[in-house]
Parts: structure tokens; C-alpha cells; sequence
């Protein structure tokens, strides 16, 4: 049964969300109307891929927290469904919060989400006591089980905090559900626990999987856990983060820890940490794996630090990161947009071997719906090149950048001139693993982003820019001399 917050929701929804669409990015995934976070029950259903996330229709900012809904079969085009669920049971009244999604042995649809409930205490303060929970349905329509919590309180392993303790990725293996959950423990930093259950009903607690120790940020949210080429890779985004060096940036931060599964005492033995996103808007990453054996990621397109940035009159807030195909290479966690991408490329314009000194543009090279590759590498034998930048979404006012220094292979991203009437964080620096003044950048540009993807994905950085669509001019600069190829194409989704 649809319960009357639900209803309310699908209303307004219908009503509203139509009158945005002109507005909205053209591939990447929005709510329609309203504001989204976290993706939430990415995973395939029925020959689909199913996209839940975190999503309050009736405003730009975060609030009680419901399920927005979408699915699609090629991570391109997006087919966009009713909300799913509404924070209108008692253990839920404060927010659905994240979770994740599987399709149970007998075709149902199940996901599994954290249910918040906020309790006023005598002096004021609020406990949010977090909880875990399931709601089975058909792909459209979900029904909470009766006998919510299926995690409550009081399972909590020892000294695990009860209002720290969320987000659920579940998945299926060997006739097995298996789940792993944030929460905080006894030294305010956070862990990863690992669960197992043969219904999805009844819980059972393996072990922690991993422990922060308050070296990698504090309160370890939205996991994710899977195998990949060998290893096993662990995905989290740690809260209160301090920087180190460019690896990591203070505050909403995001880490992949790549390692080697104990299945004996179901622990994460760490080969590697590293960043999964080095731009400036990427969170709670989740992954599925494809009908064709793919790991696909897909993230917030946002971050906690920059959620005031948006426009004046903007009717929706929050997207997601073009879905990515990960991989690891020498130990390293890669990514690349999904191989679907190019079903959607036109007008290719290419260019090779170009000298290149001080600032030049080229013929055909410009737009905002873009996948366009740049390859370089130091056009001068006897004397390397100071620095290369490309100029995208240019105009006379506005200009985003990409910058290189071979020196120190630093790459830095500036959004500064990009359409935002905030002072928010708009420049990141990264380093990158180039060798002899080399690189290659792939650039992903839709409305309002651009998604940089180094070396065949070695990195990626994302950043959202609100630039207005007649800036679309791109050029390249050059503090010495570099030779360069450009492949452009069009991304056309209609
Ligand atoms: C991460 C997060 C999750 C929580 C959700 C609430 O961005 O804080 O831990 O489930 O957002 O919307």
C-alpha cells in the first residue's frame, strides 16, 4: 500500500518535475526535481539496472530523506520512475537514509536501507538512532517489511555506536546475502561490518571487515565491498578528513582500500589506499556488476563542502557521476566511463601531431556536450615545457581549466570562472603518474560538469561547473612547446 507521504511525493514529483526538464544535464542522473545525494540500490533487476538514491523532492536542500527511483539498460538514457520510499513508518520517521538493492532467488525486488529515528532528549540535544531495514517489491512498488528493523539497536556488535550505524550494501553470492554497514566505534572513528544472512531477514555479525583507526577520516560511510581482478577493493567516504599532501583533501573525502580478502577471519588485508575521485565533487560511490561481468561505479556528482553552490533559481540540486567501468592496474584502482559512452559520439573532429606554443584554438574543437581525448608530449627535445592547460566552457567571462606541470606532475583543476555566485572550493591539485612531460586527459562535459579521466583512467576528477551553455569555446595554452593530438565528439542523447 502507498502510504499518504509516498503518495505525496509521487505527486508532486508528476507535477513538478516535468517543468525542470529542459534544464536538467542531458546523460548524467538527476532527481527531476528537488535534491538527490548518495546513489543508493545500484544494481541490476530483471535485465535493467535500477538506480535508488537520496532524495527530498520538496526542496534544493537535504531533508527527510526518500527514494527517488530511475533505471536503465545502457547507463546513458534514463528512464525515470516513481519514488520508491518515504520516510512514513515510526523506525524511518527521520529519513530512509542510504542503502543498497538485490534481486532475491524468487524474482522480488529487495532493498535494504538504514531507517533513522530521531529522539529528543531532556537538555535539547537529538539522537538519531539508526537502524536497518527492507522493503521488497516489483521494480516499481515496495512494501516495508512488518517486522522492521531487521538490524535494531540492541544487535549492534559491543561498543558500536547506535546513532553512527549506516548504509547497507547488500548483495548475493553462493545462495548467501552479505552485507557491509558503517559505524562508528569507541575511538570516534569508523569500521566497516561485515554480515551474512540466508534470507535477508535474519542477521548475522561476521566480523569487522575494516577499521579506520582514525587515520583515514573519522565516520566511515556508504560502503562498498567486492572482487576485482584478483583483489578485493573496499570503497568508503570518510567524514572529517584531514588533507594529505594531494592524495586526500580535508573534510567529505573518498578512499578506496585495494587488498586481499581473508575468507577464514572475513578481513581486508590493505595492499594500497588511495582516492577513488581527486576532483572537487565526487561521494558515496556504489558499484554493480553488469549482466557482462563489469564493475560499474556510480557517484555522488556532489560534496557535503559545496552543497550551498548552485544557482539563484535552480529547481533541483545534486547529480550523479557518469556510470564507470573500474579496473585495477600496478595495484591501482582505474576508472573509465562505461564503453557506452560511444554509442553516442557524433561529428568527430581529430587532430594530430600539432605544435603547439602559447595559446591557440582549433577548428571544430569546442562544445559543452563533449568526449573529447587530448594527448601531449614535449615538442621541444632540448627544452621541456613549463606548463599545458585546456581552456573549456570559455567565453570572454567564464573559463574552466586543466593545467599540467611536468616538473612535478601535478595536474590542477580550476573552476573558479565557472558560473558559481559562491565562494566555495573551486581549485584541486592532484599528482599524476606521467612520465617525461606525457599525459593523456579524456574530458567527459555535460550541462553542468566535467569528469577528467587521466591516462586511460589511472585517475579521474570531477567537478561540477554552472557556466552558462554559450560558453563553449575551448583552447589550449602552453608555456613552452608541446605536440599534441585532439579527438573530439559530440555526445548526442536525445
Ligand atoms: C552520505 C550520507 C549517508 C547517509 C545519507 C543521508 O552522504 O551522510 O551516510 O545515509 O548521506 O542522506
Amino acid at each position: 500500500m502507498t502510504s499518504k507521504k509516498l503518495q505525496r511525493a509521487r505527486d508532486f514529483e508528476k507535477k513538478y518535475s516535468p517543468y525542470v526538464a529542459e534544464e536538467l544535464p542531458k546523460f548524467h542522473v538527476t532527481g527531476g526535481i528537488g535534491w538527490i545525494n548518495d546513489p543508493n540500490g545500484f544494481a541490476p533487476y530483471k535485465g535493467e539496472y535500477h538506480l535508488f538514491y537520496q532524495y527530498y523532492p520538496y526542496d534544493t536542500k537535504w531533508g527527510p530523506m526518500h527514494w527517488g527511483h530511475v533505471k536503465t539498460t545502457d547507463f546513458m538514457r534514463w528512464e525515470r520512475l516513481p519514488a520508491a520510499l518515504a520516510p512514513d513508518m515510526d523506525y524511518d520517521k527521520d529519513g530512509c537514509f542510504s542503502g543498497g538493492a538485490v534481486e532475491m532467488p524468487d524474482g522480488r525486488h529487495l532493498l535494504m536501507y538504514t531507517g533513522v529515528r530521531n529522539v529528543r532528549r531532556k537538555n535539547g540535544k537529538i539522537d538519531s538512532f539508526q537502524t536497518q531495514c527492507i522493503a521488497i517489491g516489483d521494480g516499481v512498488n515496495y512494501e516495508k517489511y512488518e517486522g522492521n528493523p531487521v538490524i535494531r539497536s540492541e544487535d549492534i556488535p559491543e561498543n558500536g555506536s547506535l546513532h553512527d550505524f549506516r548504509d547497507p550494501k547488500i548483495w548475493r553470492e553462493d545462495g548467501m546475502y552479505y552485507m557491509v554497514v558503517g559505524n562508528r566505534t569507541p575511538d570516534t572513528s569508523g569500521s566497516i561490518l561485515y554480515y551474512r544472512s540466508e534470507d535477508a531477514i535474519h542477521w548475522e555479525f561476521v566480523n569487522k571487515l575494516a577499521s579506520c583507526h582514525n587515520q583515514y577520516g573519522k565516520m566511515w560511510e556508504c560502503p562498498d565491498f567486492f572482487p576485482l581482478d584478483g583483489k578485493h577493493v573496499l570503497l568508503t567516504s570518510p567524514q572529517e578528513m584531514n588533507a594529505v599532501g594531494v592524495e586526500f583533501h580535508p573534510g567529505n573525502a573518498n578512499v578506496a582500500i585495494i587488498g586481499t580478502f581473508d575468507k577464514e577471519i572475513h578481513h581486508l588485508l590493505r595492499d594500497n589506499v588511495q582516492a577513488i575521485d581527486y576532483g572537487l565533487d565526487f561521494y558515496a560511490p556504489q558499484t554493480l556488476e553488469t549482466y557482462d561481468g563489469r564493475r560499474v561505479m556510480i557517484g555522488w556528482m556532489q560534496n557535503w563542502e559545496t552543497v550551498g553552490s548552485h544557482l539563484p533559481d535552480q529547481q533541483f540540486m545534486g547529480q550523479m557521476t557518469i556510470p564507470r567501468e573500474l579496473s585495477i592496474r600496478n595495484g591501482r584502482l582505474c576508472q573509465n566511463p562505461v564503453r557506452e559512452i560511444e554509442n553516442y559520439r557524433s561529428v568527430k573532429i581529430a587532430y594530430q601531431n600539432v605544435m603547439m606554443t602559447g595559446e591557440n584554438s582549433l577548428q571544430g574543437i569546442n562544445g559543452r556536450f563533449i568526449d573529447m581525448t587530448v594527448t601531449i608530449r614535449p615538442g621541444n627535445e632540448a627544452s621541456m615545457y613549463r606548463w599545458f592547460k585546456i581552456n573549456v566552457a570559455r567565453d570572454g567571462e567564464h573559463c574552466t581549466s586543466i593545467r599540467f606541470k611536468p616538473a612535478t606532475n601535478i595536474i590542477r583543476i580550476d573552476r573558479t570562472q565557472s558560473g558559481l555566485p559562491c565562494d566555495i572550493v573551486n581549485v584541486r591539485e592532484f599528482p599524476v603518474f606521467a612520465g617525461n612531460g606525457e599525459l593523456k586527459l579524456r574530458l567527459i562535459m555535460d550541462r553542468y560538469s566535467l569528469e577528467v579521466f587521466v591516462n586511460d583512467g589511472e585517475q579521474a576528477a570531477t567537478s561540477v561547473i554552472y557556466t552558462p551553455l554559450e560558453a563553449k569555446s575551448i583552447s589550449f595554452s602552453c608555456d613552452g612547446t608541446v605536440l599534441m593530438d585532439v579527438e573530439k565528439y559530440d555526445i548526442i542523447v536525445d
